[in-house]
């Protein structure tokens, strides 16, 4: 086969996502073809966080007219989408976990149904695969610290990672830093023993009251703040491991919060926001560096819906560019940073192409990164 065509499916939290992608054999990176997402943010909002019930609900009435759209049915065939023949998707991919189970199960139902009725192989994705291998689709982005050096780029000319290669996942569930010498062998070198920094970032937000998801809200508020206001604690600061921990600052947070004269100001707040925004960086930076000195490589990844912060994006690549031994970095454009399918399609065009029975396609809470 000179190419092959996915349409992949990602409904793993709150998004209920579909997208075609294509694999040319001469191409090292994936081609979007088409990219479909209904966020579910709005409906949470009230909530502060994703009420997983609500959520599921919420996939099962999106599911099919997401679907429709990603494979660019006219409108007279959408209702009949079963039925569809999937003429020229190769294969079908979808998340498995890890997620929501109700959630991971109005995709995984779906997909197994649409195998059955056509016959197409289903390649099981884990989602925070997908968040690396967002790196490995190709887009018209690039990112630069300098926006002066970005100008002056007449021509981007993307390159596909190279291994090794190592990968900093940050999501709302997840913090992981991962290792990889080739396509599909994950060796995790780090990891959050309790919060994940997306956790945190929705966490003040909500203690601030600011609304959900707080990531870019918590961000906004802190550029009119003060990064210096408040000593936050840096997460196993003065320890060796490569782990993060963010529950600590995030109850240092919570004291600071209850501290303050109430109602708190709009520049306390801020203060607040860009001193913590800061600690959470500062900590994510301290374990790349440790672990890029212990695991050298010729690439990092940023991945993860966490990904889309200015303030990590700007202190990262300031980071690599003044380390000794060059380190490539690829960040994604903020599209394929929080949740999306076309990184889950990514994933499964760059795996080993096993395909699951759809009787056996299951919905995994915390699947192994395999
Ligand atoms: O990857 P993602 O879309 O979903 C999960 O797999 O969890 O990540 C969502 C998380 C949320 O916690 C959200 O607050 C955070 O990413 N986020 C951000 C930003 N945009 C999204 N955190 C900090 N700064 C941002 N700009
Ligand atoms: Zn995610």
């Amino acid at each position: 086969m000179s190419s092959m065509k996915i349409l992949a499916i990602e409904t793993s939290c709150d998004e209920t996502a579909a997208a075609v992608v294509e694999k040319v054999d001469s191409d090292p990176l994936v081609l979007i073809q088409t990219a479909v997402v209904a966020s579910q943010a709005k409906l949470h909002e009230k909530y502060g966080g994703v009420y997983p019930e609500v959520a599921s609900r919420e996939h099962i009435r999106q599911i099919l007219p997401v679907i429709a759209e990603a494979l660019e049915l006219p409108l007279t065939e959408r209702d009949r989408l079963p039925l569809f023949q999937l003429k020229d998707i190769d294969y079908l991919a979808v998340t498995v976990g890890p997620g929501l189970i109700g959630s991971l199960l109005v995709g995984t139902n779906s997909v197994a149904a649409m195998s059955v009725s056509t016959g197409k192989p289903i390649i099981s994705v884990n989602h925070l695969a997908g968040h690396i291998y967002a790196n490995f689709i190709r887009h018209n982005y690039t990112y630069s610290a300098e926006p002066q050096l970005k100008s002056s780029l007449t021509e981007y000319v993307q390159l596909p990672p190279q291994f090794p290669l190592m990968s900093l996942i940050v999501s709302g569930g997840h913090t992981l830093l991962v290792y990889m010498k080739e396509h599909y062998s994950f060796e995790i070198i780090g990891q959050t023993r309790d919060d994940a920094a997306g956790e945190a970032f929705d966490k003040v937000a909500k203690l601030l009251g600011l609304g959900y998801p707080g990531g870019p809200l918590v961000s906004k508020l802190a550029i009119t703040g003060d990064r210096f206001a408040y000593d936050f604690p840096i997460g196993f600061e003065h320890q060796e491991t490569l782990d993060f921990s963010f529950s600590g600052l995030k109850t240092a947070v919570l004291r600071v919060v209850q501290q303050e004269k109430q109602p708190i100001d709009t520049q306390t707040k801020a203060n607040i926001a860009a001193s913590f925004e800061r600690a959470v960086i500062e900590a994510l930076l301290l374990k790349t560096s440790h672990a890029l000195n212990a695991r050298p490589v010729n690439d990092f990844l940023l991945g993860g819906g966490v990904a889309s912060n200015t303030y990590l994006r700007q202190r990262l690549s300031t980071l690599l560019a003044h380390r000794v031994l060059s380190v490539n970095l690829h960040i994604p454009p903020i599209s394929l940073c929080t949740d999306n399918a076309q990184v889950i399609g990514a994933a499964a065009a760059f795996s080993p192409m096993v395909a699951t029975p759809p009787e056996e396609l299951n919905a995994i809470v915390r699947p192994v990164l395999q």
